[in-house]
């Protein structure tokens, strides 16, 4: 599986930052399952460059602009020659800043470009009993996947996150056969833009309060491909559960 860690704006020492990566290390040692690190981008540029584990890293966010005179913003060409695997796009945290699917679809265009792969957040803020979320989902990766060609679509990873299951606890998430259920309907949304067997080979995260307590429930069963993990990643003895809970 592919589990990433997202700092968010969490870890705000080096000494953590450092003491996390030496975990993640250990941890990549012991487990097959990939283990992608997101730190805050001053911490990314420290860790990512002498990385030499089997750890990845993914950036949190990118900027729409490309290279050039653009004060503040980091572009996805600087994350490319950090030589990290991924980087995040439309998470609901940026969206909630006021970012669109326009922009999103956008970011993901410059991640791809530079030869990264984008982590695609999607994911509806309530679940309304009309099901309308299932179309707010079919529209947020569908301005994303309309604007890639077939290639870009395969390299593109997709995390749903139900916004109203993030930064609570392991109770509060998403019941694993709601997320069977919703992982098919991605696959099924992708089909209609990857025809053929091709759906199957996307990867699709679960984020929203995974904890030790529910990972291993979430990930039986449900046809998840892996976990975007917030706040219980930035807590080793958290983080060391999820793992174990998954070998
Ligand atoms: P959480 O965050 O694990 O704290 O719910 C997940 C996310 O926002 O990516």
């Amino acid at each position: 599986m592919l589990i990433v860690s997202n700092w968010k704006a969490y870890v705000e020492d080096t000494e953590r930052a450092k003491s996390l990566y030496s975990l993640a290390k250990r941890l990549s040692k012991k487990t097959k399952h990939e283990i992608v690190l997101g730190p805050s981008a001053p911490h990314l540029g420290l860790l990512a460059l002498k990385n030499k584990s089997k750890v990845k890293f993914a950036a949190q966010d990118v900027s729409v602009t490309t290279g050039g005179a653009h004060t503040g913003e980091i572009s996805a060409q600087i994350f490319a020659d950090l030589d990290l695997s991924y980087v995040m796009v439309g998470h609901s945290e940026r969206r909630a800043a006021g970012e669109t699917d326009a922009v999103v679809a956008e970011k993901a265009r410059h991640v791809l470009a530079h030869g990264l792969s984008p982590i695609l957040c999607v994911g509806e803020r309530e679940r309304d009993e009309g099901a309308g979320y299932l179309s707010f989902v079919r529209n947020q990766i569908g301005s994303v996947f309309s604007k890639l060609s077939q290639k870009e679509q395969l390299a593109t990873v997709i995390a749903y996150e139900p916004v109203w299951a993030i930064g609570r606890t392991a109770a509060d998430a998403l019941p694993a056969r709601d997320l069977g259920e919703m992982v098919l309907y991605i696959r099924k949304v992708v089909g209609e833009y990857l025809p053929g067997k091709a759906p199957t080979r996307t990867k699709i995260l679960y984020g929203g309060s995974v904890e030790p307590g529910d990972a291993r429930e979430l990930a039986s069963g449900s046809g998840i491909d892996g976990f975007l993990v917030g706040h219980a990643s930035v807590d080793p003895t958290m983080f060391t559960g999820i793992i174990r809970a998954l070998s």
